[in-house]
């Protein structure tokens, strides 16, 4: 098979993470019978400057026509309102659909102190308050703001399923590497129906319904409220396997769980639709070691094994966590923060060494 990828490293450190993932795509084994074609793509802050816009319709045109998935760096935002940029990575996922949020959150065994974390938190990208509908008033007692929090059935709907998906597979995934204590996948579903009983009750009914699907059947489905569910994430984070929520919710969760693992510089995370995935780290252009080579390549490597997840590659995933993972438990090639002395390029070459 012959995947199309995207490469869009926008700015800073992207520059030099993004070549890192194209690196570890080209040294799968050839066993996996994979094969990829690459297209350099443009977005970003340099690219606004240069061209008028931070993603430019042949970015999209491309994307669309001509790749399967993509991998996308970091860009920078200016600091003040600059007339006519707004995000690319925004931008993209309205474009092409793409409604969740994929953060895996993971420790390896070597590198926690008690029981490693292996978490996912899978998030509903394209409503609940976020659809930014807001307005302000003259109230009898002053100004008053407002703002709309939509949840809809499809929506939903759709991203429950999906959480079920990745379950299942992060099940089977494991179960090639085990890795994790958990042995029965399990959805915790995440809301705060108890005092918004028709939004987030929508929520977390349809979520119920989706989740109820035979091809569930060996899931586990649970839910928690949002806030003991902060309290839970932080005390016991190794309990949980995936959990899904509506938007503002799962961004919360997501930042937060994400200071559990100890470097922006090791998470992953996606944007998926049905019929794309593109995977981007965490972190952002890093502006303050950029141009040293010493940004760690991990969060991307990562994310490049989660884009092959989506686009059905499993094999080829596991094995690119099994050599970050390998790299990590090892100890010997870290990254400056993650309290090293290895380069990007060093940190990449011991990983390749294991895959
Ligand atoms: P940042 O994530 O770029 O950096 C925060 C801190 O973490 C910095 O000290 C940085 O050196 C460190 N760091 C981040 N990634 C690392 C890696 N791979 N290896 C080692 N250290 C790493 O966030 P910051 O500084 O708030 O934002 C910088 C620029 O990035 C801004 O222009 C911001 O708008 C943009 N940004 C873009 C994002 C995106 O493209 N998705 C996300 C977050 C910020
Ligand atoms: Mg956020």
């Amino acid at each position: 098979r012959t995947l199309r990828i995207g490469l869009i490293p926008g700015d800073g450190i992207g520059r030099e993470v993004i070549p890192a993932g194209r690196r570890i795509l080209e040294s799968l084994p050839s066993s996996l019978n994979l094969k990829f074609n690459f297209v350099d793509l443009e977005a970003g802050y340099d690219t606004f400057k240069k061209t008028g816009s931070a993603l430019p319709d042949k970015t999209v045109e491309t994307l669309k026509k001509e790749c399967d998935g993509a991998l996308f760096g970091a860009v920078s935002s200016p600091s003040t309102k600059v007339a006519g940029y707004s995000s690319p990575i925004v931008a993209l996922r309205k474009k092409l659909d793409l409604y969740a949020n994929v953060r895996p959150v993971k420790t390896t065994i070597g590198s926690s102190n008690g029981n490693p974390i292996d978490l996912v938190i899978v998030r509903e990208n394209t409503e609940d308050l976020y659809v930014k509908e807001e307005k302000t008033y003259d109230g009898p007692d002053g100004k008053v703001a407002e703002a709309i929090k939509r949840i809809s059935e499809r929506a939903s709907s759709r991203i429950s399923t999906i959480a079920g998906e990745i379950a299942l597979r992060r099940q089977k995934i494991r179960s090639a590497a085990p890795t994790s204590i958990r042995d029965q996948p399990m959805v915790t579903i995440t809301h705060k129906s108890n005092v918004l009983s028709q939004t987030d009750g929508l929520f977390r009914e349809t979520a119920r319904k989706a989740l109820a699907a035979n091809k569930f059947s060996s899931v586990l489905v649970e839910e928690q409220i949002v806030d003991s569910m902060v309290y839970k994430l932080f005390r016991q984070p190794e309990y949980y396997d995936v959990i899904v929520a509506p938007n503002l919710y799962g961004d919360i969760l997501s930042d937060g769980a994400a200071a559990l693992v100890g470097s922006l510089g090791l998470v992953p995370s996606a944007n998926v639709g049905d019929n794309f995935a593109i995977g981007e780290p965490c972190h952002g252009s890093a502006p303050d070691i950029e141009g040293q080579n010493i940004a760690n390549p991990i969060a991307t490597l990562r994310s490049v094994a989660l884009m092959l997840e989506f686009l059905g590659e499993e094999a080829a995933a596991a094995k690119i966590y099994a050599a970050v993972d390998g790299n990590l438990d090892a100890g010997k090639f870290l990254s400056p923060d993650m309290g090293g002395k290895a380069s990007t390029t060093e940190v990449l070459e011991d990983v390749l060494k294991r895959l």
